[in-house]
């Protein structure tokens, strides 16, 4: 099966979130059991694009209504990654060094105008079209209802929504750049009075999943208001559990980390890692370690983490690390508290793949109170690294992480609440306190499977179950 991923973010090559983790390791595991499943993403002004060399495939024009814009499609020379990635280059709109601006409703049209187009020249179309998120929801729509796109009508389209908070919204001004349709059908954008391309893409591809089974069923009832088209689709939806890239995510092997490390030398292995850590950020290593990794938005609880964090320095029994950058106030009150908590707690405001690698590995506690989490895949890197989840049960994070008074290995809470945090990391801190059941907790949680081997196989499945 010919499979085309189309996606905003795709790693190594670009990536803000698990968006890019999920894109740059699915087509992978798809080619490792024989499909040929490639990416096309747009080409963006960022250090993969400026230290690889690129071929051009092909060179054409594209329409935003009455607006021309050149484009290219680009393959890397170089790029040693595991499956085949074309990049629309459309100089004037994508090629900039961020990849979500306000720019976003003509830079993404552009981009899903001209892969179509490309795609409509091609000997060997494909036989899948796997768009995700809402940045290539008018893909569904278009080649449904564009009478340029009729040739591709019978090629089977797929939506994963990887967080529905995001649904690209725009105004009815942006109407005309749409390539012509019916208007019989316009419906079919609609949501609340708006151009929805998220709900078109729930509207018009052949099936929709999710990046979870949890998640699937909660976008029922909270899906940012489309809860009841979410319902009334049911019947073509699904959630699948993402996989993590086992080789890039794997202790013993991975270069960005201080000391690699085993099941067997996980206790030592750690340590080392740990140490770097408190060393590099001025922290004790002989407390436990606490830490949070992500996107400081409403959606992580992030702006709870200032009370939480304050709360749990009262009796210093334990250090807590955080990597993360977004709302202003948030990231301002963190870094306050350092000012008062000094020697057991840092942050570090900004976004840093590697540091982001040595505390998988270094930490004791990785937390996750999420409000709302897709599939998370924070907690599964953490397993693999044998640090113990402290995760709210929601989406993706339920499915995953089972609590240790449930014959489980993680600490679970329910609230998005102060209270219910603390409490949990307090629960964390005493498990910690018996090191021998904690060790063993370790080499346990590292021999989790999380890989995409099921899940890969689960897209595979719901493809045959179409074409
Ligand atoms: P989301 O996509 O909602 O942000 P996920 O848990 O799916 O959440 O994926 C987050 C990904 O981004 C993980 O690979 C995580 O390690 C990474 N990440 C998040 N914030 C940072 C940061 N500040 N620095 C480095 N990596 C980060
Ligand atoms: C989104 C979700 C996150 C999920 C990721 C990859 O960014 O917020 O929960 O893990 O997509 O699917």
């Amino acid at each position: 099966m010919k499979i085309f991923h189309l996606s905003a973010e795709c790693y190594p090559i670009a990536k803000i979130g698990g968006l890019a983790d999920v894109v740059g390791a699915l087509p992978k595991y798809q080619n490792e059991v024989g499909e040929a499943s490639a990416v096309i993403m747009p080409f963006y002004n960022n250090e993969f694009t400026k230290n690889h060399e690129f071929e051009t495939i092909f060179n054409s024009e594209l329409y935003l209504g009455n607006a021309v814009y050149p484009y290219r499609v680009l393959k890397a020379l170089d790029s040693n990654l595991d499956f085949e990635v074309f990049f629309i280059d459309v100089e004037e709109l994508l090629y900039k060094t961020y990849v979500y601006s306000n720019d976003d409703i003509d830079r993404f049209l552009a981009f899903q105008i001209a892969a179509l187009d490309w795609i409509l020249t091609l000997e060997h179309q494909p036989d899948i079209l796997h768009c995700h998120d809402h940045h290539t929801g008018l893909i569904p729509f278009m080649t449904q209802e564009s009478y340029k796109y009729e040739s591709l009508n019978k090629i089977p389209v797929i939506t994963t929504i990887h967080n529905a908070q995001y649904q690209g919204w725009m105004s009815y001004k942006h109407l005309y750049k749409i390539p012509q349709f019916s208007m019989e059908n316009i419906g079919l954008l609609d949501w609340d009075k708006m151009i929805n391309p998220l709900a078109a893409a729930i509207k018009c591809a052949w099936r929709v999943t999710t990046v979870s089974p949890s998640y699937m069923e909660e976008l029922k009832h909270n899906a940012n208001g489309l809860e009841h088209l979410l319902a009334h689709e049911s019947a073509k939806t699904e959630g699948i559990l993402n996989g993590i890239d086992t080789d890039v995510w794997n202790p013993e092997t991975d270069d960005f980390i201080i000391k690699n490390y085993s099941k067997t030398s996980v206790k030592s292995g750690k340590k080392e890692n740990k140490k770097w850590l408190c060393k590099t950020f001025n922290l004790d290593e002989n407390k436990p370690l606490i830490a949070f990794i992500g996107r400081l938005v409403g959606e992580k609880g992030a702006e709870l983490l200032p009370e939480v964090f304050h709360n749990i320095m009262q009796n210093k029994e334990a250090n807590i690390l955080l990597l993360g950058s977004g709302l202003k106030e948030t990231e301002a009150q963190l870094s306050h508290l350092k000012t008062l908590h000094h020697e057991n707690y840092n942050v570090f405001i900004g976004y840093d793949e590697k540091l982001s690698h040595i505390i998988y590995a270094g930490a004791d506690f990785l937390l996750m109170p999420s409000r709302v989490e897709p599939c998370g895949l924070n907690q599964m890197y953490c397993l693999r690294y044998g640090t113990v989840p402290v995760v709210r049960s929601i989406g993706g994070l339920k499915d995953t992480v089972v609590d240790i008074d449930n014959h489980g290995f993680g600490i679970c809470h329910n609230e998005v609440a102060v209270h219910d945090i603390v409490f949990a990391i307090n629960r964390a801190l005493e498990f910690y306190k018996d090191q021998t059941k904690f060790n063993a907790n370790r080499k346990h949680i590292m021999s989790i499977d999380h890989s995409w081997k099921a899940s890969a196989n689960a897209y595979i499945n719901l493809y045959n179950s179409i074409n």
